[in-house]
């Protein structure tokens, strides 16, 4: 049977190979971007978020069988904040009702290995206090401080500790909908170019983000991973977040820290 899959950020990138993977399955991608989405919507305003929902939940007939938010940003700036974590969080929990309509309904947050990463707490806390006007008011800070780039990690720590604990809150995994981040290493789609680009940039990010195997990702690579946690088959992975980083996170966390 195919299913309605909610896709964010579906024209580029992650978004972009997901949504080609699920349609050549079979599967009803409603896709939501910026422009040239089945729904069009900026997800870094309260009210782009509710009209996008609103309009998926529409497209999908009211019944959405899994929803994978891809959209994010990693300009410096308060967008890290808003679209990141605010355009994954408000967006999946306008749409709770209409995956528990569902009969498998499934969840995916595209994350990151940067969730990893030193990360400015109050931003983290405001965030998952649901205070977007406190988040905010801290991100312009660390902007001014010079620590926009920090909002990055931020957000990705923020949105894996969301994902883990609206898993196992009421409404979700008592309803049926699984609740899962994908977390990639360095993935190879417009967002990360500016990398390639400098030389020294790679350099540093080769270090941040070591990747024994097979190297860097192609989007496909990610899809694929976010295609099993989205099917059928996944009836029990919950609350986890799953890294799919050549090894990345092994090899700086080490064996103990799971
Ligand atoms: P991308 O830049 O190719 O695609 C991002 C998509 O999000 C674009 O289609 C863009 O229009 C959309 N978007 C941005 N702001 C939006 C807004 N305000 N409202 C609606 N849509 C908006 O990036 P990529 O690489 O495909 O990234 C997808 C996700 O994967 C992001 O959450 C990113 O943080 C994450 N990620 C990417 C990595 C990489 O190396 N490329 C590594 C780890 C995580």
């Amino acid at each position: 049977m195919p299913r309605n899959v909610v896709v964010t950020g579906s024209g580029s990138g992650i978004g972009a190979a997901l949504t080609a993977l699920l349609r050549a399955r079979g599967d009803r991608v409603i896709g939501v971007d910026l422009r040239g989405g089945d729904v069009d919507a900026d997800l870094s305003t309260p009210e782009g978020r509710a009209t996008a929902a609103a309009a998926a939940r529409d497209a999908a007939g009211g019944v959405v069988d899994a929803v994978v938010t891809c959209a994010g940003t990693s300009v410096p700036g308060t967008a890290m904040v808003t679209v990141n974590y605010f355009g994954t969080t408000e967006f999946l929990t306008a749409l709770r009702p209409a995956l528990a309509a569902a009969e498998r309904p499934r969840a995916v947050v595209i994350g990151s290995i940067s969730g990893t990463q030193p990360s400015d707490p109050d931003v983290v806390a405001a965030c998952l206090a649901d205070d977007e006007a406190t988040a905010l008011a801290h991100a312009e800070r660390a902007v001014a401080d010079g620590r926009a780039r920090q909002l990055y990690p931020s957000s990705k720590a923020a949105l894996a500790q969301w994902a883990r604990r609206t898993a196992v809150a009421e409404g979700w995994a008592d309803a049926g909908i699984p609740v899962n981040v994908v977390a990639p290493g360095i993935v190879l789609t417009p967002m990360s170019a500016g990398i390639f680009d400098d030389p020294e940039m790679k350099k540093v990010m080769d270090t941040a983000v070591p990747m024994p195997l097979n190297g860097y990702l192609r989007p496909e690579d990610v899809a694929a991973a976010v295609l099993f946690l989205v099917s059928e088959e996944n009836s029990h992975i919950t609350g986890q977040v799953v890294y799919v980083d050549g090894g990345a996170e092994a090899t700086l966390r080490g064996p103990s820290d799971f």
